[in-house]
């Protein structure tokens, strides 16, 4: 399975910080936001990844990353997103790279606690379509919500007034090669994207959308909050992991 990683868009909900770089460069406690989805992916046993990103930092991701040695990697593939056109848009970049394998795809501002491992190795097993993440939330309205019925996920919602449950669908995403087809046919949202909640939904619509919970803690990072949050989280982490150590 590849990966992708997904760090394109203007950051600007993080105005002025992101004013002179690109959101996924900003620090996350002691280390710049990109490198925790790359690191997720390379511990789930991915090692061939492509970093798709866009505006008028691009050049710092090669400069930064370079071919991934930070990661035991020896290469990294990059594309470049114009325009900002969505999630599902900066995912259609990977068709050439993923060269018909499954993918998994990972927002550039997801941070997790723990490993996606397991429903990678499921997903490797999985004859077909595609498999997300869910995580219980508080504050569900802020992202897609999944509704659950008999064990199946029905429907996502697009950030809803008044979410239907408090799953959130958090941004780690495995699809089979056909959610190149699923995004040619999709139309833009309101916001004028191609949303990714709608790519969900047509795998969902077809009955081959499978999903886990995920283990431990989930934050994205694209809010001054959020972004706090992220760097608090990872910095708590740390020190408990330090204290078991000792
Ligand atoms: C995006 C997705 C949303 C998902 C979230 C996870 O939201 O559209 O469905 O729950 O990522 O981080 P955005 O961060 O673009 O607002």
């Amino acid at each position: 399975m590849k990966g992708v990683v997904l760090a394109g868009g203007t950051g600007s909900r993080l105005f002025p910080l992101t004013k002179i770089t690109n959101k996924h460069l900003l620090p996350i406690f002691d280390k710049p936001m990109i490198y925790y989805p790359i690191q997720t992916l390379v511990d789930a046993g991915i090692r061939d990844i492509l970093i798709v990103t866009g505006g008028r930092n691009a050049g710092d991701f090669l400069r930064l990353l370079a071919n991934g040695k930070d990661f035991g990697l020896s290469h990294l593939d990059y594309t470049y997103q114009e325009g900002e056109g969505g999630i599902a848009e900066a995912l259609a970049l990977a068709e050439h790279f993923a060269d018909g394998q499954k993918l998994c795809v990972i927002l550039g501002d997801n941070i997790i606690e723990g490993s996606i491992r397991d429903a990678v190795e499921e997903f490797r097993k999985q004859p077909e379509g595609a498999r997300i993440l869910l995580k219980e939330v508080p504050d569900a309205e802020r992202f897609g919500v999944a509704e659950i019925q008999d064990g199946r996920i029905i429907n996502i919602e697009e950030k809803p007034a008044n979410p239907r449950s408090n799953y959130a669908v958090t941004g780690i995403y495995m699809y089979d090669a056909t959610v190149f087809q699923k995004i040619r046919r999709l139309v833009p949202s309101k916001r004028n994207e191609l949303e990714i909640t709608d790519v969900n939904n047509a795998y969902i619509r077809e009955g081959t959308m499978r999903f886990n919970f995920l283990e431990g803690w989930w934050t994205d990072a694209g809010t001054f909050d959020s972004l706090l949050r992220a760097a608090n989280l990872v910095a708590a982490t740390r020190k408990a992991a330090k204290e078991v150590a000792v």
